[in-house]
């Protein structure tokens, strides 16, 4: 994650833009930089490393102007060096970024037809270029963003400042959070209210395809279709400690959203973006090619996580897998194989039972990996190896950003030790990193159909058990959408393996039952149709989660179609996360529960 702010003042920004940074850094320190409009047009000051590096270089060098840009990086594309810190220029147009801009390479190469060509290595410089384009053929620079935003894919947090005009910033949002900050007559953008809080706590958040003109005193906003729309202007909470909830009723919901940007943060800690190729640590203490098993063990969303991770690391690895509950795993006094690698799965890095498990298989002699969210907990502390998930604080007690950004860096391993073991090529592990790369804006699409899921959401509402089926590596996503729906909404749900229907839980099909079937079109769809099918037939209402194929496929006889972006079928189990989370909250929301602290929960169970 990366941090931008920007400001249009009626004093001086340097110094302000500088201290909005550092309320920023927890995002990315990499390097960091700002841009204004001084008596000789777009100037910037840009530094590596941390922000104090950048506070050196202006008192050195200051830098005038009333209207600024500033943000503070955490690399993804390009090194950590001046040259790709941000804000970008190219022309007339000045830039910062936090995101992935997926098809920059494709913008560059357009680019370089007409005679454009970028300074760094950054995917962000292919914006600043094409707005850049836009104004040379004679757009306003309202138009020439107007008419660029179409043009990427992937997620960002984009504020732009033009040359000549010192009374105009323009941003835009898709996966990453852009607010907006209401002076008096001063006016304020950062990548959230924490960072204006010391200018202001009258916000407005943009919403998922949002842009906005900001000019002194006023934000006109569009969505993404170019529609004028009108955001709730709020009195933000946030303060120097208080995380806030955005535009959103409870953390859980915040959450959600934060996923097109959060597994962008994590996909980038394991993937090299500019080369496309996974790119671990070089000093890992195993080696994939030479493990003779792995085991995986957790509690609750978390072991979920590993179960989905087993039909990857079979799958494309050839790499035997065990996965086990953290609170059976140990008792069952498992023998674990020579040269095995155990890897345990934890969001707070503090669950009692995982650790418990680490610990006995420590001493079984396992090399030893951590998958964990807090990187300085005792899991982490007591491991080999950590590998991280980078997607900030979870503060809803029913994990979801979390979830998928385990997904994001197990299915990252998962081609690495394919890669490892040579049972995948070169080209193979590209088109999975690829199908990774991509996701983040398939997020981005299932989020802006929200709408259509909390209608569904009602019928659940009225249940009082819920069936929930799924094939093959969606099976876990079944058995995680019945622990979403049972522990914020307190309705009885189950998760099965479809085919295993008609060995008992058929007998509970009733027209009271809703039934939700996570079925993303792929070689099992037709068994999971036969299925459906059986459902149907005894009067059961069929919730299908699945794409436009599987909905063809699907025919008539399904009460609700929630429908999905087809990825690759690699990356389905990441995505249909979403629907099942949104489906999950929303029914939560009707029956008026406390999402974000369910009765009896805790966000971390250190006790046995
Ligand atoms: C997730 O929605 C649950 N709240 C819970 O099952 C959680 O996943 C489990 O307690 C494990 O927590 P951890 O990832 O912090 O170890």
């Amino acid at each position: 994650m990366c941090g931008i702010v920007g400001i249009i003042g009626v004093e001086p920004v340097a110094d302000r833009l500088v201290d909005a940074l550092r309320r920023l850094e927890y995002r990315g320190y990499d390097s960091a930089g700002i841009a204004t409009i001084t008596a000789d047009g777009l100037d910037r000051r840009r530094a590596e490393g941390k922000l104090n590096n950048l506070a050196g270089k202006l008192a050195n060098d200051p830098l005038a102007g009333t209207i600024g840009i500033g943000h503070t990086r955490w690399a993804t594309h390009g090194g950590a060096t001046e040259t790709n810190a941000h804000p970008h220029i190219a022309g007339k147009v000045a830039v910062v970024h936090n995101g992935i801009i997926e098809n920059f390479k494709d913008l560059l190469q357009d680019l370089a037809r007409d005679g454009y060509f970028p300074q760094s290595q950054t995917d962000t410089e292919s914006v600043a270029l094409w707005v850049t384009r836009e104004l040379d053929r004679g757009a306003a620079p309202r138009q020439a963003v107007a008419n660029t935003l179409p043009k990427l894919r992937g997620t960002f947090g984009l504020v732009f400042l033009f040359d000549g005009d010192d009374k105009l910033l323009i941003a835009a949002r898709q996966g990453s959070p852009l607010a907006i900050g209401h002076g008096q007559t001063e006016m304020y953008l950062g990548s959230d209210a924490f960072a204006l809080a010391p200018f202001t706590n009258q916000i407005t958040y943009l919403d998922e395809g949002d842009w906005a003109i900001v000019t002194p005193g006023k934000a006109e906003i569009f969505d993404f279709d170019g529609n004028p729309v009108q955001r709730i202007r709020q009195t933000s909470s946030a303060s120097a400690a208080l995380a806030d909830k955005g535009n959103h009723r409870h953390f859980m919901a915040k959450e959600i959203y934060e996923q097109p940007e959060t597994i962008s943060h994590t996909l980038a800690h394991y993937v090299d973006l500019s080369e496309e190729k996974v790119a671990l640590r070089e000093d890992l203490p195993f080696d994939f090619a030479k493990l003779s098993r792995l085991t995986i063990t957790a509690c609750g969303t978390a072991f979920y996580a590993g179960l989905v991770a087993k039909y990857w690391f079979e799958r494309y690895a050839r790499l035997a897998v065990d996965v086990d509950v953290a609170s059976e795993f140990r008792y069952r006094e498992p023998p674990l194989a020579d040269n095995g690698l155990t890897l345990v799965i934890s969001q707070s890095g503090e669950t009692a039972d995982t650790l418990a498990a680490l610990r006995y298989a420590a001493k079984s002699g396992q090399h030893i990996a951590a998958l964990v969210n807090v990187q300085e907990s005792t899991i982490a502390r007591e491991s080999h190896v950590v590998f991280p998930t980078l997607c900030g604080p979870e503060i809803g007690v029913a994990s979801t950003k979390a979830f998928t950004a385990q997904l994001t860096a197990l299915a990252s391993l998962a081609i690495a030790a394919g890669q490892a073991r040579g049972t995948i090529s070169a080209s193979e592990a590209h088109t999975l990193v690829r199908a990774l790369v991509e996701l983040p804006s398939a997020v981005s699409e299932v989020l802006r159909h929200e709408k259509s899921i909390e209608g569904i959401a009602r019928h659940l509402a009225r249940a009082s058990d819920v069936l929930y089926l799924g094939r093959g590596q969606m099976f876990p996503l079944a058995l995680e959408g019945a622990l979403k729906l049972k522990e914020i909404s307190y309705i009885h749900a189950e998760g099965y393996a479809a085919g295993e229907l008609k060995h008992g839980p058929i007998a509970l099909v009733n027209e009271e039952m809703p039934v939700v079937v996570v079925a993303p079109s792929d070689d099992l769809m037709e068994k999971t149709l036969s299925n459906m099918h059986e459902v149907s037939a005894r009067g059961g209402k069929i919730i299908l989660i699945t794409d436009a194929e599987g909905r063809a496929q699907a025919g008539d006889g399904i009460s609700d179609i929630i429908e999905m972006p087809r990825v690759h079928p690699f990356v389905a189990p990441i995505l249909s996360s979403i629907p099942v989370q949104l489906l999950a909250y929303h029914t939560a929301v009707f029956m008026g529960t406390d999402v974000d602290q369910p009765r009896n929960l805790a966000k971390s169970v250190t006790v046995e």
